[in-house]
């Protein structure tokens, strides 16, 4: 597999889903604007809560971006694990009200293994435990073996963050061997480096009212995550994301203090 750069990987990703018929726009503002249910824009879909909702016209019903991040729920991992940063560039792919769930798995696959060449034996999806659909559509469809997909219950696979557009969610994570770790934490799933979560479908189709009263949304949506930094971890096979090559560069200017 060439270990292509972040930058290189931005672009890979963003081209890709303009060719699937996404209309590329920047990143938006860390800061959320009208939504004062978050702080700092957390995820690529949060600036877009109201054309999940239906509530604005988006300017095409399928978006591609790459949003600059910072997940504060996250802050308590960064430094203990290979994985977690403060600010962090995700990338997304988004349908209001479009394709779904036939489009967005395949089209996942296909960018991690034939335009990254990760090789697909080492991609571990996950799926909500009571969505057959998608799980069928992993083993049917992409013809991933059964002792490879996952299914997880709410706490893993189901997508919300606050009040607004949520839903069950299917996951790819990518086993970046023994080496980056062996402990009881490293299986699938677990919370050590081993397994790395690298991206997250999300299958946007409810509203969380913010006190947990769900409802149907006007549309069936789709809003991908997928973390820059630990694709790149995953592409330069590197201990974690502090050493990816953008990153690398910076730090490796930095003279210790005498
Ligand atoms: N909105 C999906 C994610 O951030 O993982």
């Amino acid at each position: 597999m060439k270990k292509y750069g972040v930058n290189e990987l931005r672009e890979m990703f963003l081209s890709f889903f303009e060719e699937k018929g996404c209309l590329r726009l920047n990143s938006f503002s860390l800061v959320p604007h009208n939504d004062t249910s978050l702080l700092i824009i957390n995820s690529g879909m949060a600036p877009m809560k109201p054309w999940f909702t239906g509530q604005e016209i988006p300017p095409r019903r399928r978006v591609t971006t790459c949003q600059k991040c910072i997940r504060t729920g996250d802050l308590e991992n960064v430094g203990k694990t290979a994985r977690h940063g403060t600010f962090f560039e995700m990338l997304g792919n988004f349908s209001f009200g479009d394709y779904f769930k036939k489009e967005a798995i395949p089209w996942a696959w296909e960018f991690l293994t034939e335009r990254v060449g990760l090789d697909p034996e080492r991609l571990y999806p996950s799926v909500y435990v009571d969505d057959d659909e998608a799980y069928n559509i992993w083993l049917n469809d992409m013809h991933v073996p059964a002792e490879r997909i996952y299914k997880f219950g709410k706490e893993d696979n189901f997508w919300e963050h606050g009040s607004g557009p949520c839903g069950p969610c299917s996951e790819i994570y990518y086993d970046r061997g023994e080496k980056y770790g062996n402990g009881p934490e490293d299986v699938m799933g677990g919370e050590g480096d081993r397994f790395m979560e690298v991206w997250n479908i999300v299958f946007s189709q409810f509203n969380n009212d913010g006190h947990g009263n769900y409802t149907d949304l006007v549309q069936k949506n789709i809003d991908t995550g997928m973390g820059l930094e630990r694709l790149a971890v995953a592409v330069q096979d590197v201990g974690s994301i502090f050493d990816v090559d953008t990153l690398k560069s910076l730090s490796s200017q930095i003279i210790p203090a005498r």
